[in-house]
């Protein structure tokens, strides 16, 4: 085990710069994901820190070693790959002891190793067949048993459940956990599921463009994003955003648009104050809207009429796209609500927990 140090890295190939300043602590036996859309530089990241990739500037440690001039196989990691990458003429047990055999581990030793890892990956049945025997999960436990193995001080994977379908990937997910609170080995996860994302790690590295965006726990992320991208990106469905001004009345701000008039809270007054008549972006979370028959009572100010245009059940709970002007939403609503489309209705904003956004550099305001 180990921590793992990225200072400043930047990769750059040709004209593109697939990743630019990239600082980094991940801490002994952390957990840390690597998230973001297509081509932000995730899988360039993680082939720098195993050696893959020579990086153009920045500096990487693994423990307090300096790697950057360090060949891969010495780092001392093992990289999991989306495409398992198994040897097909070789059985389970042969592709997990491989490359032990070529660091050349007495054979009693190597039988030990891989057997008992087996065990953890309930594979043990299975060590006598091809990787074509085998079942698309059964495959992705031999490819991470081939990583365990070689009991690396750093851990990498590369969106290793998206060949899996839906159910199977829950189920691994939760194993990869499982088998991280037991190995506690430090890991590097890179996914472009925001629901994975969320799940898995202690902390979560939103990527976009080559940049890091934020790195925090995943509550503080979904709760307090640090800019209008972050926010877009972590949640589903996504922050609704609406273009509005703040305005000033009776000593109380509010967000307007051509058909909403929603009052700031009290304890954002002050520094909402500082954007008047300047043009902002209101954040509204689809699971912070109700519809408000189904409320007791509620905030005044915190209301406003829109048309229902499509409504999607979806068992636990029914989306609802609605519309108020020219601004179309998402609302997560209860499974029981009576909205069908064609209806007009009165929807409710959890305003504590709206967010602001400065339209120009589309930072968070709160
Ligand atoms: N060998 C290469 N030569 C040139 N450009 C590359 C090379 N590898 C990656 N890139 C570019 O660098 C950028 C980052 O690529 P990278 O593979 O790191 O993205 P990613 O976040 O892993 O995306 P995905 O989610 O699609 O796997 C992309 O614009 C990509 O086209
Ligand atoms: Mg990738």
């Amino acid at each position: 085990m180990a921590q793992l140090r990225l200072e400043e890295v930047t990769k750059v190939f040709g004209k593109v710069v697939a990743v630019k300043n990239f600082s980094l602590d991940v801490r002994d036996g952390e957990f840390i994901i690597l998230v973001g859309p297509s081509g932000c530089g995730k899988t360039t990241t993680l082939r720098s820190i195993a050696g893959l990739e020579e990086v153009t500037s920045g500096e990487i440690y693994i423990g307090d070693r300096l790697v950057n001039d360090v060949p891969p196989k010495n780092r001392d990691i093992a990289m999991v790959f989306q495409n398992y990458a198994l040897y097909p003429h070789m059985d389970v047990y042969r592709n997990m002891s491989f490359g032990l055999r070529l660091r050349k581990v007495p054979k009693d030793e190597i039988d030990k190793i891989v057997k008992r890892t087996a065990e953890l990956l309930g594979i043990r049945e299975l060590l006598d067949r091809k990787p074509k025997e085998l079942s698309g999960g059964q495959r992705q436990r031999v490819a991470l048993g081939r990583a365990i193995v070689r009991n690396p001080k750093v851990f990498l994977f590369d969106e290793p459940l998206s060949n899996l379908d839906a159910k199977l990937r829950i189920a691994m997910r939760a194993e990869l956990l499982d088998l991280h609170q037991r190995l506690k080995t430090t890991t590097v996860y890179v996914t472009h599921d925001q629901l994975e994302a969320m799940t898995m790690g202690d902390r979560i590295v939103v990527m976009n463009e080559g940049l890091i965006q934020q790195v925090d726990d995943p509550q503080k992320v979904y709760d307090h994003p640090v800019n209008k991208y972050v926010a877009g990106f972590i949640g589903s469905p996504s922050m609704n955003f609406i273009d509005c001004a703040l305005v000033k009345k009776n000593g109380n701000v509010y967000a307007k648009t051509k058909g909403m008039n929603l009052k700031i809270p009290q304890d954002k007054t002050k520094i909402a104050e500082k954007y008047i008549n300047k043009e902002v972006t209101l954040g509204i979370r689809p699971e912070h809207i109700s519809d408000a028959t189904s409320k007791k009572s509620y905030e005044p100010g915190t209301t406003f009429k829109a048309h229902v245009w499509v409504v999607e059940p979806l068992g636990s709970e029914k989306l609802a796209h609605i519309k108020n002007e020219d601004d179309t939403l998402v609302a997560r609503l209860e499974p029981y609500v009576q909205l069908k489309s064609g209806d007009t209705a009165e929807f409710v904003v959890n305003m504590n927990l709206a967010h602001i956004f400065d339209r120009e550099t589309e930072e968070t305001i709160f």
